[in-house]
C-alpha cells in the first residue's frame, strides 16, 4: 500500500469515515485511482466540523429578539409617487447603458420536487410560445437593454452570469448554444460552476453512491460566494465595470430580472445590500421573512419562526413578520468581494433532509429510498445580510413578480400550470391597462413576448383595439 493511500485511510479513520475505503480491495485500478482522487479532494475535518455544528443546532437563529425590519429601510411599489420610480428606473437604465448592472442566476440546484432530468431552467411549462424560463429570462434582459438605449441613445450590455453546478453545467452550456443564446451575446452569457459536498446519512457518515464513488450534491445557493471566487467572477465584473448585481433564482416565471424600479431604488440609497419582498400571505405560509436580531438584518425561514410571532399582527390587519423572501437579491460589486474575503466560509450550513441513492457500505447492495435516508448540507444565499452596512427592502406585488415553479403537475401549488396562469393573468392585465378589449373567452391565455413588453409598457398600439383570446403577441 502506498504511503499515500495509507495515510488517507488514517484520516477518514481519524473521523469515523473508515468505510468510504469497504469496497476498496474488490475495485479495478482505475475504480481505486478515482475513489483516491475523490476522497483526497474533500476537507474531510472542515466538513466533520460542520456536521457537528448543525448538530448542535449552531446554525439556527436565536429568534427571541427578532424585530420587524426598520421602517425607514423599507422601499414600496405601491406607496411611491409615480415620479420617483421614473426616477428609479432611469437611474438604473442609465446604469444599465454604461454596463453597470449584471445578473446573476441560481441555477445550480438539482430540481427534486419538479422530477425532470434536466436543468430547470430548460422546462417549458406549456406557454403558447412554448419558451423555457431561461430563453424569458434572457428576453427581458434584451428588452431592458432596448429600453435603456432609447433612453440614452448608447447600447450597454447586461452580462447574465449562470451558475450552475455539476449536473446543470453541461446541458445549459449546449442549451444555449443550440439556442443561439436566445439573442444575447455569446460573450455576455457567463456559465459557472458551484461546488458539490458530500452527502451524509442520519448518522453523520458519508453516503457511498457506488463502491467508489460519494454521493455528492451542490452546497446550496449560498455556495455562490465560494463560486465566486474560486471561478473568478468578481474579477470579471471587475474587468467588464459591472457595479451592481440583481440575483435571483431560476424558478419564478414573473422575475423582473434586473428591474430597473428595484435596482434604481437601492442604487439610489447606496445600498450594499437589497431585498425585494413580497407580503407573506398568511402565518403558516412556507416563506422565510426578512427581520432584524440585534442589528443584523437575517432572513428567518418559515421553519424557525414561532407560531406566536408568526401570527403576530398590526393593528391594520397585517402581518407583522410579513417581510416575505422570494429570493431577489441586489448586491453592490464591493460588498460581494468583502463577503468573499470576510466571511465566506462561516456562512453556516443548513440542513435539507432528502432521499440519497446509496450503496450499503456492508453488503454492497444499492438502494433507492422513497423517503430522506440522509441529510444534504446548503448554505443560503440571502445569509450574507447580516453583513452589509447598509441593506434595504423593496416591497413589491405578488401578482406581478413571483410564481415559483417547484412541483410536477398536479401538486396543490406553484407547478407548471399554476405558473403558465399567473403570467396570462398578468399580461391580461397589462393588455387590459393599455385599454385592450377582449372578446374570446376573457380568462383565456395573453402571453406578450418580453421582447414587445418588459412590464405593460409600450402597448399603446392596442389602446381600444379588439383582442381575441387566447393570444400570443410577439
Ligand atoms: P430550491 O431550494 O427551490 O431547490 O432552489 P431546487 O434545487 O430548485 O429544487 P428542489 O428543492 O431540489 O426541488 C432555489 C434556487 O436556488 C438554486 C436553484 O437552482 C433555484 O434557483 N440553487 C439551489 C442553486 O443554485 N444551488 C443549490 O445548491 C441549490
Amino acid at each position: 500500500m502506498s504511503d499515500e493511500l495509507e495515510a488517507l485511510k488514517q484520516l477518514y479513520k481519524k473521523y469515523g469515515q473508515e468505510h468510504v475505503f469497504n469496497f476498496y480491495d474488490e475495485l479495478s485500478a482505475q475504480e481505486q485511482q478515482e475513489l483516491v482522487q475523490e476522497l483526497r479532494d474533500v476537507d474531510v475535518a472542515d466538513l466533520q466540523e460542520c456536521w457537528e455544528i448543525t448538530q448542535r443546532g449552531d446554525q439556527l437563529l436565536d429568534t427571541s429578539a427578532m424585530l420587524p425590519i426598520d421602517e425607514d429601510l423599507i422601499g414600496s411599489v405601491n406607496s411611491t409617487k409615480e415620479d420617483v420610480l421614473q426616477n428609479y428606473e432611469e437611474l438604473a437604465l442609465r446604469a444599465i447603458s454604461d454596463g453597470h448592472i449584471g445578473v446573476l442566476l441560481l441555477a445550480g440546484g438539482q430540481g427534486t420536487r419538479l422530477g425532470v432530468p434536466y436543468p430547470k431552467g430548460m422546462y417549458d411549462i406549456g406557454l403558447l410560445s412554448g419558451k423555457s424560463l431561461y430563453q424569458i429570462q434572457v428576453e427581458r434582459i434584451l428588452r431592458l437593454e432596448e429600453l435603456a438605449k432609447r433612453l440614452t441613445g448608447s447600447s450597454g450590455k447586461i452580462t447574465m452570469y449562470i451558475m450552475t453546478s455539476d449536473h446543470t453545467k453541461t446541458p445549459t452550456q449546449d442549451y444555449f448554444v443550440k439556442h443561439n443564446y436566445f439573442g444575447a451575446l455569446p460573450e455576455q452569457i457567463k456559465i459557472f460552476e458551484q461546488q458539490t459536498i458530500p452527502a451524509f446519512n442520519n448518522k453523520g457518515k458519508f453516503v457511498l453512491r457506488t463502491k467508489y464513488n460519494l454521493a455528492r450534491s451542490p452546497d446550496g445557493n449560498g455556495g455562490l460566494y465560494r463560486a465566486l471566487r474560486e471561478e473568478k467572477i468578481l474579477e470579471d465584473m471587475d474587468k467588464k465595470e459591472i457595479r451592481y448585481l440583481h440575483v435571483y433564482c431560476v424558478d419564478n416565471v414573473l422575475v423582473k430580472v434586473a428591474d430597473p424600479r428595484f435596482m434604481g431604488f437601492c442604487i439610489s440609497r447606496k445600498a450594499e445590500a437589497g431585498n425585494k419582498v413580497i407580503e407573506k400571505g398568511w402565518p403558516s405560509e412556507p416563506v422565510g421573512v426578512v427581520v432584524r436580531i440585534e442589528d443584523k438584518v437575517q432572513v428567518v425561514e418559515y421553519s424557525e419562526i414561532s407560531k406566536e410571532n408568526s401570527e403576530l399582527r398590526e393593528k391594520d390587519g397585517r402581518l407583522t413578520y410579513r417581510a416575505g423572501n422570494i429570493c431577489n437579491h441586489f448586491f453592490e460589486r464591493e460588498f460581494l468581494k468583502r463577503v468573499c474575503r470576510e466571511h465566506e466560509k462561516k456562512i453556516p450550513y443548513h440542513v435539507a433532509k432528502k432521499a440519497i441513492p446509496f450503496v450499503d457500505p456492508e453488503t454492497g447492495i444499492q438502494i433507492k429510498p422513497d423517503s430522506p435516508n440522509g441529510i444534504k448540507l446548503e448554505k443560503f444565499v440571502f445569509d450574507v445580510f447580516q453583513f452589509s452596512k447598509s441593506f434595504v427592502v423593496w416591497e413589491c406585488n405578488r401578482e406581478e413578480e413571483f410564481s415559483p415553479l417547484k412541483n410536477g403537475e398536479g401538486a396543490a401549488k406553484d407547478t407548471p400550470s399554476t405558473a403558465r396562469e399567473a403570467l396570462y393573468a398578468l399580461h391580461r392585465r397589462y393588455l387590459k391597462e393599455a385599454g385592450a378589449i377582449f372578446s374570446g373567452g376573457a380568462q383565456d391565455a395573453a402571453e406578450l413576448s418580453p421582447i414587445v413588453s418588459y412590464s405593460g409598457e409600450g402597448l399603446e398600439a392596442y389602446a381600444n383595439q379588439s383582442i381575441n383570446l387566447p393570444v400570443l403577441i410577439s
